[in-house]
């Protein structure tokens, strides 16, 4: 399978997990033509190019893995060029975009799909498959983010509106699949603009209720709290990008049930000489695309939809619209 990556930068990430999970990479897409020869030429892929098309026509599947506000369009290019599609996160950068693409992809030849990597993570799985059996009352996630841009740039201005507020996409899509709800309605208060601090409240159509709250941390990396309460039951874990440690740490899932704490997952962490857990999450995101891609796989609930990721835009399109109107929006 050859595999091109638009993005020189996350792009790089994909480079190898489409390379370690078996396929060739043999074209790459920058914006600046100098700076992508370079890339690709370090990289050993054969192909540098400036232009979406010349990518498409050399290769089978397409990493979208441009800035947010092209996604929609290079997206829509690799599908109509007859490509199979894995986009970042986020899909787009508004509500509106998003359907757009949903309506594309229906009509599409080959499939097209997702990247959101904490759906790959070992721990998470388990307790997805334990929730299945429960329902949940509150999901309750903290998580203070030092990659959220902090700078104001005009008073007022509703910069990079609609976009994931730093990373928020990631956090939503992982409550949805992990409790395997869709959102019905969301209120939010929002601070800094662009965006740097979120508290949400979104209901979810299994009558949980997610409290959300993301802020911009000045202490470096991601720091993610995840607490599951039902009835008799809780359940939890926490999770991030640790610089310290170079890498990806989740603690074990553990579980409270019938008066006692116990394990459900161990945790993960970087170890010597094995692949850090993020980018092992990539590489897993590979292997079921590519599955998927080659036709060798059922539709794979790990890997997510374009409906799914467009669902997502549409609680952070519902979050501005929340805070703008000081509001519960409700979600049809
Ligand atoms: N899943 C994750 O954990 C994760 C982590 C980080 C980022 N991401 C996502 O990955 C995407 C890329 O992020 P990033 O951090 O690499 O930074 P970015 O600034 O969003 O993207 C930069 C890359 O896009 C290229 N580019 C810009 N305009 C282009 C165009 N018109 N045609 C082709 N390529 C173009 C740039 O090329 P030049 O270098 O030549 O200018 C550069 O390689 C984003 O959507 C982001 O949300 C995901």
């Amino acid at each position: 399978m050859r595999i091109g990556v638009i993005g020189t930068k996350w792009g790089l990430m994909h480079v190898g997990a489409f390379r370690a999970a078996g396929a060739e990479v043999v074209a790459l897409c920058g914006q600046q033509v100098g700076h992508t020869r370079e890339v690709a030429a370090r990289e050993g892929i054969p192909l540098a190019t400036t232009s979406v098309r010349e990518l498409c026509a050399a290769v089978d599947a397409v990493v979208v893995a441009s800035p947010d506000a092209l996604h929609r369009e290079h997206v829509e290019l690799a599908l109509d060029a007859g490509r199979a599609v894995l986009c970042e996160k986020p899909l787009t950068r508004t509500r509106e975009e998003a359907r757009a693409l949903v309506e594309r992809v229906r009509t599409a030849t080959r499939p097209c799909a997702v990247n959101f990597p904490y759906r790959m993570l070992p721990p998470l799985q388990v307790l997805r498959a334990w929730l299945s059996e429960r329902t949940a009352h509150h999901l309750v996630v903290t998580v203070r983010n030092n990659f959220v841009p902090t700078d104001v740039l005009e008073p007022g201005a509703y910069v990079g509106r609609s976009a994931d507020f730093g990373g928020l996409s990631h956090v939503l899509d992982a409550a949805l699949w992990l409790t395997g709800t869709t959102p019905t309605w969301v209120q939010a208060s929002l601070s800094g603009r662009p965006v740097h601090t979120a508290a949400l409240h979104v209901g979810l159509s299994s009558g949980t209720v997610l409290v959300l709250t993301h802020a911009a941390s000045p202490e470096p990396g991601l720091h993610g709290g995840w607490s599951l309460l039902g009835e008799h039951w809780e359940a939890g874990f926490s999770g991030g990008f640790v610089p310290a440690r170079e890498g990806w740490c989740v603690s074990p899932v553990r579980c409270f049930e019938a008066g006692a704490w116990r394990d459900l997952a161990p945790g993960l962490e970087p170890r010597p000489g094995a692949r850090e857990p993020w980018a092992e999450a990539h590489v897993e995101t590979a292997r079921r695309f590519l599955a998927r891609v080659e036709g060798t796989a059922a539709p794979d609930v790990a890997l997510a939809t374009v409906e799914e990721a467009a669902t997502v835009q549409r609680i952070l399109s519902a979050a501005m619209e929340s805070e703008d109107d000081g509001r519960r929006i409700l979600l049809d």
